[in-house]
Parts: C-alpha cells; structure tokens; sequence
C-alpha cells in the first residue's frame, strides 16, 4: 500500500530514517555486537587478514564505499567487483579473506553464483548483507547480516543500499576493533550511526528545494556526476538512479578525472551534480568545479552547509545537514534519490517499474 504517496519509490524514500533505526542494532552498551553477522561471527572476524565484497548494481556501489571505511577504518585490504566479472576469471586472493556479499533480494543470479564457486580453501568464511530472510544467500552463507529495511517494492533501490552502508559501518566498526580501531574512535562512529535517522530526516525535509532542481534536467539528454574519495562511489549511485527512472544518460567520474576526457563533453546541455566530501578533497573539488563552469556547464553542487559553497550564476547549490563525514555517504544519498524521482515524475516515466528492468534479476 503507498499510502499517501502516489509511488512506493517515494514511499520507500521517505522510510528511510525508521529502516536505518531497525537496522542499527546496537546492543545494550551501544556497541556493535558480533553475534549481529551470525552465530560464530567472533572466531571468524579475529583471523580476517582481507576482505573481498561481490555484488551487483546498488549493492556493487554499497560494497565501493565500504572499500573505503575497511581499509582506513580496520586497516584490511579491501577488494570490491560484481559479480558477474568476478565469477569469470582466475584470481588470486590473499590469505584469509572473508567474502562479503550484497544484496537486497538475496537471489542475484551472479551474485550467488560468485558465492557458489568460490572454492571450498578460497575464503575464509562467507557473510552475506541482505534484505530476504530466508533467501538463497541467506541460506548459503556462513554468516548473515539481515538489513531491516522492511520489503522494498520499487525497482530503483532505495532503502535496501542505505541500511547495506550501515550494515558494512557496523562491519568496519567489529572488524576495526581487532585491529587498532581505538575505542574512542569506534564510539564516535557509533554515535554517528545513531544521529543518522536524523540527519537523514532533516534531508527529507530539502524535497521541495530538490524539486526545484530537478526541472533544470527534464529537458536534457544527458549528466554528469562527479565525487571525489568516498562520495565518488555515491556520484556513481546518483548516476545510476537517474538513468534507471528517468532515461536520462548519466555518467559518474572521479572529479580528479575530468581533464582526462570527460571535460570535452561539458557545455550548456550538460548538467553537472557534484557531491562534495567535506575533507581536504573539498578544495581539489572546488577547482574542478571551476573547470567546469568555465566551459559554461551548470552545475548542481550538494554540499555540507557549512562548506562555503554559495549559489551564483550556473552554480546551484543544495545546503545539506552538516554531519560528521563518515556518515555523508548515507545522507547524500537520500538528495540524489529524491533527485532522480523528482525528474522521472515530471518526465512521466514509470517510476516504480522503469521499462526493461526487473526488481530481482535471477537470470545471468
Ligand atoms: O537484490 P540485489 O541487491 O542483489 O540487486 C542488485 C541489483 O540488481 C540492484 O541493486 C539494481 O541495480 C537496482 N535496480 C538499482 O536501483
């Protein structure tokens, strides 16, 4: 039932500050517990040496941003690939990898196929992040964690990747434990984690100002989405939102790439979204910016309030909550949904089931 809202797409959005509460299971001193990933997750979690995530789509973007928090969170070499590349070559894995796999469905062809051929000696163990008890991953994995995100009906994935982020946070946060993450350091992000259905709500609270934005893109035939460090992975989910409902062709650049192509593309037909970090790549991200303005491109800037980032001409800019950095990721996302919806409404697509696409894709 959609309730008030006329698509589950926007339903599912607006859910998301009670499906990341479900999902941050904390336990009674708010501490990421390790019995959350599944019955002998201890034992399994004290020899990890490296991790080696598989996935497809969204869940493939979740698995790019965790790359980020494993290795600078947990000091574990971190590789990420979907499933249907890595299923199909030789690898080489280091000793000890613990095999992580995402998904909403827990029924991806490829995915679970990269799970069933990994060779018994290979791994580790297995973990799987999913969505479905009882799904096919569910139940061939060695460990589970179940996201709460409650049963998500539109086809574009919404609150099924930000409880995945939270759920591989909580990971870095268990696995970072072992292996120097101070305890100071694992409360901070503990207590970020816990902030986020806030910030997540005073998001949700920018709809009508991202509507807003979204008519500059009804018109256009293509977009560009640029992020640098760990917001790169989440330009790339902007992007694949916008192309998935609204049929505009959106690409996703590491903005530090620009000048090594994309530029050529860039003039008054090509909008392009930037999603700032709030680090020291925020200056790098400014002069990329400014490449791109000169060459009179729009730009649509979703920076932290705070960054000093202020609307001029062809320079729009979204103030978004400020919030601690490890959790922008999460909070950036939720804008570029609601984005993406806004545009598809107005270009009448079907939102809930773009044309071509199926919700569980259980066919290679
Ligand atoms: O159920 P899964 O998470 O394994 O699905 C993977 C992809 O098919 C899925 O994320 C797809 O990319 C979404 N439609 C994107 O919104």
């Amino acid at each position: 039932d959609k309730g008030a809202f006329d698509h589950y797409m926007l339903k599912e959005i607006y859910e998301q500050p009670r499906a990341l509460a479900a999902t941050l299971a904390l336990d009674a001193r708010h501490r990421v517990a390790d019995e959350l990933f599944g019955e002998g997750a201890a034992a399994v979690f004290d020899k990890v040496q490296a991790v080696q995530i598989v996935a497809c789509g969204t869940s493939f973007h979740a698995g790019m941003v965790a790359r980020y928090w494993l290795e600078e969170l947990a000091g574990l070499p971190c590789q990420v690939e979907v499933a249907s590349e890595f299923r199909y070559r030789k690898r080489v894995q280091h000793d000890n990898t613990l095999l992580v796999t995402i998904s909403q469905s827990g029924e991806t062809a490829d995915t679970l196929a990269a799970l069933r051929d990994a060779a018994p000696g290979d791994f580790l163990a297995s973990l799987v992040i999913a969505n479905v008890d009882n799904s096919s991953l569910v139940r061939e994995s060695d460990l589970v964690f179940l996201t709460r995100a409650g049963v998500e009906i539109g086809v574009a994935s919404t609150k099924a990747f930000t409880t995945q982020l939270v759920a591989l946070l909580m990971l870095t946060i268990a696995l970072g434990r072992r292996r120097g993450l101070s305890e100071d350091r694992a409360t901070d992000l503990v207590n970020a984690l816990q902030r986020l259905p806030e910030y997540v709500q005073e998001t949700l609270e920018l709809d009508r100002d991202i509507e807003d934005l979204s008519e500059a893109f009804i018109a256009k035939h293509h977009a560009l989405f640029l992020g640098r460090g760990i917001q790169y992975p989440i330009a790339m989910e902007g992007a694949l939102k916008l192309k998935e409902i609204s049929y505009i062709h959106a690409e996703a650049y590491p903005a530090g790439e620009l000048k090594h192509g994309p530029l050529a593309l860039v003039d008054n037909n090509m909008p392009v979204v930037a999603v700032a970090p709030g680090d020291d790549l925020l200056e790098k991200l400014k002069s990329n910016l400014e490449e791109v303005r000169s060459r009179g491109g729009e730009l649509f800037v979703f920076a932290d309030r705070q960054a000093g980032f202020a609307s001029e001409p062809r320079v729009r800019v979204l103030n978004m909550p400020h919030c601690p950095e490890v959790v922008k990721p999460i909070v950036y996302t939720v804008a570029l949904q609601l984005l993406s919806y806004h545009v598809a409404v107005q270009k009448g697509t079907d939102v809930d089931k773009p044309r071509n696409l199926a919700k569980s894709v259980t066919v290679e």
